[in-house]
């Protein structure tokens, strides 16, 4: 559980009293509970007010609003203010405003735009999160703090130049084992001097999004700022953890936000929590796998949907409204994928500024006879009658899917064979498979533990880092099932290409080897024609993207290119090695053979679906102490029968038992627990 104090699914989110008037306040208290709201995230944005100058400070206002809403029933998830640098800071402390990509000094303005190598930012924004713990470390209302705000971007100053050295000089230890790491021969860019080292910019290397001379240097830049503003964290976690070691710490994330490698991040959140705004056109399985991946980052431990909009955003260029039902269907997913919070930005609209246009709870017209209203008082209701039932369940999922940062960078930057690559849309392909075959499914890094999983799937690992070709075949070894695709296995985790032929250190387990890569034009396509017979699958599928030229080196071959000088040459190999079985897809196929190859996967694996479910519905588990809690998610507009099979269910919003079949409305949700027979 988060916090034992309050023993249910957390429901509210960012509060910002500060901007109102006290009359406002009583009828937020009035309001909140008229909702069934619990949680109120406060002081996200409130440094300037804490801290009016240098050595002043002044919580006075925080003290009344963390008395205020405990008095009223609301407890308080807890921000340290560090997401926007007051004005006075910027201006006497310059050195905490970035220098940007193209080398432009900021001024004041904006938020979540602070240098993390700044010492000054750094000595401040610890103060005041120890300040912060200090206060308010016995306070009741306290039931976790919420570290800054969306983490995020990048800073290209001299502060940050230089202590990208000290950490070069960490990685590296000498400039020859730089040099030789990031293959500096090239283009005559032997260092000689530490000094002559400059971040990878506008000005020096990159130049556009993601296009870079030299993907070593570019790199390690990436990881030296998210460990650098990872290091931001680290200072203000440690400061609370001194006055309040029992209380959870956290900081919002922004699912497969690019530049922070989450993975690691997670090594030092006590629970994971992010903020998740899918627009209108989201595909619903790419919220789903975003929702896993964030259960992921801690191995499965249940997160926090710190931030959605009950309604609508005011910054994605056209800002739907979510129709009805659909913020009550889309809390349900997150639940249903490992949530144990339900949180909004915002409980109340603002009135000015460039949020004054997304959504709230209470909304401009300042009372609840509103539809966004009425909608979440029916959840809050809804949220307090679950209780603790869902609470730290678990998926038992047997499908792990690889996703990696380092690797989606080095996929972003590498030069070449083709643009169009874009590896979350790769691992997204199988996902969505997986997803509409309702099977249940991890999100997992590369230093997960595979013997969990009966098959693992790593989409266009490009980048193969030390130790990971060896984890892939122990697993195989030992009877797991391996799926990797074309542009696996090119290059170690500084970009340089591992010789003797593709797919690398991957070689072996896979039997193949790659010899050429073809990029395709994005109307170009190929075949995919079946060997004989493999699990039923039909054949007739296209593929495209870049098309791997593989050898068998021992796999035995599945399917071949239809077209092209290389028709007749493999595109779906299985090799065995030891007890398991390891395959390789050789270029990025349609969604008619993911579908047909991962069903006969499962289903060779012993690997069941969920349930059956008409097309649109989705289905998850999660699981504790012997209790199954199937979520049945119904995305059309339209009612749908589902057809339970032999088994019976206690349903747990509607609290009755349903056998044989049960309706779902449009944009319905069912939680099924299943009953022993
Ligand atoms: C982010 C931020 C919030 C708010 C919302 C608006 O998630 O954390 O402060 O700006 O976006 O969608
Ligand atoms: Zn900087």
């Amino acid at each position: 559980m988060i916090n034992s104090k309050l023993p249910k699914i957390w429901y509210g989110g960012d509060y910002n009293p500060e901007q109102w008037e006290p009359e406002v306040w009583t009828e937020d208290e009035r309001m909140f509970k008229l909702a069934g709201i619990d949680v109120a995230t406060i002081n996200v944005f409130s440094w300037a007010l804490n801290q009016p100058s240098e050595h002043e400070y002044s919580f006075e206002w925080l003290d009344e609003q963390m008395d205020r809403l405990y008095a009223s029933g609301t407890y308080v998830c807890l921000a340290t203010s560090t997401g926007a640098h007051p004005a006075w800071m910027a201006r006497q402390y310059p050195e905490v405003r970035r220098v940007d990509k193209q080398g432009l000094k900021r001024q004041f303005g904006g938020r979540h735009n602070s240098c993390p190598n700044s010492p000054a930012y750094r000595r401040f924004s610890t103060a005041i999160a120890g300040r912060l713990a200090e206060r308010y470390k016995d306070h009741p209302a306290l039931l976790i703090w919420h570290v800054s705000n969306e983490y995020g971007g990048m800073c290209y100053c001299e502060n940050c130049a230089a202590e990208f050295r000290v950490w070069l000089k960490e990685r590296y230890g000498t400039l020859d084992a730089l040099n030789k790491a990031w293959n500096t021969r090239f283009w005559g860019h032997t260092f000689y001097d530490w000094e002559e080292i400059v971040p990878a910019s506008d000005l020096s290397e990159e130049w556009g999004h993601n296009l870079t001379n030299f993907q070593g240097i570019s790199l390690d830049y990436r990881r030296f700022m998210s460990e650098s503003i990872l290091d931001c964290y680290k200072l203000e976690y440690d400061a609370i953890k001194q006055h309040t070691p029992d209380i959870p710490v956290t900081t919002n994330l922004m699912g497969f936000y690019p530049e922070l490698n989450y993975f690691e991040w997670a090594k030092y959140m006590d629970v994971v929590s992010w903020d998740n705004y899918p627009s209108l056109d989201t595909p619903v399985s790419f919220t789903a796998m975003t929702h896993d991946l964030m259960r992921g980052l801690k191995s499965g431990q249940p997160f926090m949907l710190m931030e959605q909009t009950p309604s609508q955003q005011n910054w994605q260029p056209y800002n739907s409204l979510k129709r009805p039902g659909v913020m009550r269907l889309w809390s349900y997913q997150a639940v249903a994928r490992g949530a144990d919070t339900v949180m909004f930005f915002q409980l109340r609209r603002s009135v000015g500024a460039c949020e004054k246009y997304h959504g709230a709870v209470i909304e401009h017209a300042g009372h609840e006879h509103t539809r966004v209203f009425r909608e979440s008082a029916e959840l809050g209701r809804e949220l307090q009658q679950l209780g603790d039932a869902l609470l730290d369940s678990r998926s038992r999922a047997k499908v792990g899917i690889v996703y990696d940062w380092e690797n989606r960078w080095a996929t972003d930057l590498t030069s070449g064979p083709t643009v169009a690559l874009d590896y979350v849309k790769e691992v997204h392909k199988f996902y969505h498979a997986l997803f509409d075959l309702n099977i249940q499914t991890d999100m997992i890094g590369v230093e997960e533990d595979f013997s969990k999983y009966d098959l693992v799937i790593a989409p266009v690992m490009y980048m193969v880092k030390s130790g990971f070709a060896d984890k892939v075949e122990r697993f195989v070894e030992a009877g797991g099932t391996f799926v990797t695709t074309f542009f696996s296995g090119i290059v170690n985790e500084n970009d340089i290409v591992t010789l003797g032929g593709y797919p690398g250190e991957l070689r072996k387990v896979l039997g193949i080897w790659a010899e050429e890569i073809d990029a395709l034009f994005p109307d170009q396509h190929n075949e995919i024609v079946m060997k004989g017979e493999w699990g039923g699958l039909s054949g007739g599928y296209e593929c495209g993207l870049m098309c791997d030229l593989i050898h068998s080196e021992g796999a035995e071959v599945l399917a071949e290119y239809g077209k092209d000088f290389y028709q007749g040459m493999p595109v779906l190999t299985r090799n065995t090695f030891g007890k398991g079985k390891a395959y390789y897809v050789a270029s990025s196929p349609d969604a008619g053979f993911m579908k047909e190859f991962l069903a006969n996967l499962c289903q060779e694996q012993g690997i069941k679906p969920l349930l059956a479910t008409p097309e649109g519905v989705e289905t998850a588990e999660r699981y504790k102490d012997g209790r199954s809690f199937l979520f049945v998610l119904n995305h059309n507009a339209e009612a749908c029968q589902l057809d339970l099979g032999g088994s019976r269910y206690k349903e747990l919003l509607g609290d009755t038992v349903l056998e044989g079949s049960a309706a779902v409305p449009g944009r319905g949700v069912l939680i099924l627990e299943q009953q022993a027979d």
